[in-house]
């Protein structure tokens, strides 16, 4: 074999090598796991446990950036709560999880909207500014009930102290 040709390949059997360890390390490394970082797990068989999904509903929120913490449990083929009221102009944590199958959770009209997988607390930051009745659907299909999947959330009138 030819000198170079020699060199050639084991500048590429070594740099797959070097590949394959970075690539190897990193998946493992500072607790990673295959899920990406940032996801909140929950054991689905569980989720009515947890005290933030036991009583579903609108929470005035400990956390400094929000006002509330908005829980919902999907199940086949419901929402918990089936209706919920949110001052206009609340900074919201809403946070969703299925006791059973995959669901959506889309506000209609919003940017909300959500894949609800067993296993995973689904979370989005945001603010109901507008007044007006808006509808939550379920958009993954989930079984024979899943039209009639649905629940509502109602922004209403803050009160005198944010009316200008
Ligand atoms: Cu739940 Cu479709």
């Amino acid at each position: 074999m030819h000198k170079f040709e020699k060199i050639w390949m084991s500048v590429g059997t070594g740099s797959l090598i070097i590949f394959l360890v970075i690539l190897g390390v990193s998946a493992v490394h500072a607790g990673h796991t295959p899920a990406a970082s940032g996801i909140e797990t929950i054991n689905p068989e569980y989720v009515r446990e947890d005290t933030r999904f036991a009583e579903p509903g609108l929470h005035e929120s400990e956390d400094e950036e929000f006002d509330y913490n908005l829980y919902f449990v999907a199940s086949a083929f419901s929402y918990e709560p089936s209706e919920v009221e949110i001052p206009q102009g609340s900074r919201v944590k809403v946070q969703v999880a299925t006791t059973d199958v995959v669901h959506g959770f889309q506000v209609v009209n919003t940017n909300i909207n959500m894949m609800v997988e067993p296993g995973l607390v689904s979370t989005y930051n945001t603010n109901f500014d507008t007044v007006g009745e808006y509808l939550i659907v379920c958009n993954e299909y989930c079984g024979v009930g899943h039209t009639d999947m649905t629940s509502t959330i109602k922004v209403v009138d803050g009160g005198a102290e944010d009316n200008e």
